[in-house]
């Protein structure tokens, strides 16, 4: 075999055209089974698209560089599913533009967080992490106390729609008024955000001040949120306990 490579070395032209073949071999192992995306990767029916405020806390997420320590993805390896539960499928990102899948985890990864701790642990943490976890080395973040700024939230819905994401025209409309309404359960408006996007979608004020519509509120409903877009990877799995 070294002997075949060795003179294959001293021809030039047989040398590029046999690279030629392995990258061709490599690149079609990677790209063909891409043509069969739409049979292998099922939509699950009760998937649901971030409301505005969890959208909003996406943003803050990327622009704090979350991402940079954290990955969403949880691998089909045991030790992944002791500790994370059940391993993500393709289908559970299938809203998500871009995709924060990740492969640093200086921290934890938070592809199923939505539902471990409560608002009040989130809002301690971020805000301190030293307060609740005397060991960490997570920077903190006291400045998402501040006002969220709703602005750009229709826009936003408006463009992830373009890009395949179920948004509808009431959607878009009202993502500023789903925002506010969704950390203020006890508002006019906190119904029509479950009529929108589902009853699993949680109405809290998520930061503990319904009087203030702030970053954390975003930030803390959208790590809520992870994981519990649909159900369609529980219970599915073998050896899942859940
Ligand atoms: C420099 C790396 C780093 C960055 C940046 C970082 N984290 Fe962390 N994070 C950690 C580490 C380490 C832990 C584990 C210790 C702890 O719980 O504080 C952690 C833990 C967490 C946990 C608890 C996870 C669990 O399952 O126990 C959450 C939630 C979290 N981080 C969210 C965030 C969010 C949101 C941001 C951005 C605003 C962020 N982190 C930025 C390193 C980081």
């Amino acid at each position: 075999m070294l002997r075949l490579h060795y003179n294959l070395e001293k021809l030039s032209m047989a040398l590029v055209a046999t690279i030629i073949l392995a990258a061709s071999v490599g690149g079609l192992v990677e790209i063909a089974p891409l043509f069969t995306i739409a049979d292998t990767v099922k939509m699950p029916a009760d998937l649901r698209p971030y409301t505005p405020l969890e959208l909003a806390g996406r943003e803050i997420f990327i622009r704090e560089g979350c991402y940079a320590c954290h990955s969403q993805m949880i691998r089909s390896l045991g030790d992944e599913l002791d500790r994370y539960g059940p391993y993500s499928l393709a289908a559970e990102s299938a809203y998500d533009h871009p995709m924060l899948w990740g492969s640093k985890r200086t921290g934890p990864d938070l592809a199923r967080v939505g539902g471990k701790y409560s608002d009040a642990w989130h809002v301690a943490h971020l805000t301190e992490p030293r307060d609740v976890v005397p060991a960490s080395i997570m920077p903190a973040y006291p400045w998402l106390l501040r006002p969220l700024d709703t602005g750009q939230l229709s826009a936003m819905l408006a463009t992830l729609a373009r890009l395949g994401v179920p948004y509808d025209k009431a959607m878009i409309a009202n993502a500023e008024r789903d925002a506010l309404a969704q950390s203020r359960p006890d508002s006019d408006g906190a119904e029509a955000v479950q009529l929108r996007y589902g009853k699993r979608v949680v109405l809290r004020a998520f930061d503990g001040n319904p009087a203030e519509l702030t970053e954390m509120d975003a930030l803390v409903a959208y790590l809520q949120a992870l994981g519990t877009l649909t159900q369609v990877a529980y219970g599915t799995q073998r050896g899942d306990p859940s």
